[in-house]
């Protein structure tokens, strides 16, 4: 089977998204160009209503686009061909992750081989810090309870590219700091992150770069936001060095 290689640099060009048809047809992606690389954590910020969910769900092939090409490195497709070639590598996370009925350790379950299963599970939960809930009816958990079922989900399947839809967009402070620990942990196995969020300043610890769309563009593109604080460090750390050999000699 053809599968993505690992780590992804995937370009995506000239997507296109219009909902309705005729008079009644109203564009929301105008000739997007992004670029996703493994190990890398993307924020896509915007106001209510400016497409992030379903630039999001075009990437996740969710949704089809008017346009769309990617590029994989080794070969261009369109989106039909990308869709079933990232079937297991890029994995969508919803807003509002769906339970299946049952304990959040059959949630976990679900899709895994019987013979691995249980380990697996024991492992994700502890990953998850859920090992307290493993008995719970997942129906009945927190939304930043379900988030983390979800990521656990993830994490089991490991995939490539890793999309977060607001995230935490109803966590507190501390659930919001677990939910960037977690996904710090993906970025550092070389997946890929892509988070839409509308607040700009969430998840500024792991973030490389961040994208401002709006009129159905990106307008604003902030990069290598971590390599810059690692600088600022480090002139910092250079600053420190002067004064303390001023302080000596
Ligand atoms: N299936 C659909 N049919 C028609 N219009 C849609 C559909 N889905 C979304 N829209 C419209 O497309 C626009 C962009 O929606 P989208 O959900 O992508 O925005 P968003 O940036 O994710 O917003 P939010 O911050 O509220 O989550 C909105 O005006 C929305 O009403
Ligand atoms: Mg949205």
């Amino acid at each position: 089977m053809i599968s993505i290689t690992r780590p992804v640099h995937l370009t995506y060009k000239n997507i296109v998204k219009t909902y309705g048809k005729g008079n009644h047809s109203k564009l929301i992606l105008s000739d997007i160009e992004l670029q996703i690389k493994g190990g890398e954590c993307t924020l896509i910020t915007g106001k209510n209503g400016s497409g992030k969910s379903t630039l999001l769900r075009i990437i996740g092939g969710l949704l089809r686009p008017n346009k769309a090409t990617i590029e994989t490195g080794l070969i261009t497709l369109n989106w039909k061909k990308y869709r079933n070639l990232i079937k297991n590598d890029v994995m969508y996370l919803y807003q509002e992750p769906y339970m299946f009925d049952g304990t959040v350790r059959k949630n976990l379950s679900y899709a895994l081989h019987k013979d691995q299963a249980k380990e697996a599970v024991d492992k994700a939960l502890k990953w998850a810090e859920l090992e307290h809930r493993s008995n719970t009816q997942a129906k009945f958990l927190s939304g930043g309870e379900r988030q983390r079922v979800a990521l656990a989900q993830a994490w089991l399947k490991q995939p490539a590219v890793l999309l977060l839809d607001e995230p935490t967009a109803n966590m507190d402070t501390k659930s919001r700091k677990r939910t960037e620990d977690l996904l710090s942990t993906f970025k550092e196995s070389g997946t890929a992150l892509y988070i839409a969020s509308h607040d700009p300043n969430h998840f500024h610890r792991i973030t490389n770069h961040r994208l401002l769309l709006d009129e159905g563009r990106i307008v604003q593109t902030d990069t290598n936001l971590l390599n810059e604080s690692a600088q600022n460090i480090k002139d910092k750390s250079d600053n420190n060095i002067t004064v303390l050999s001023k302080q000596i000699s």
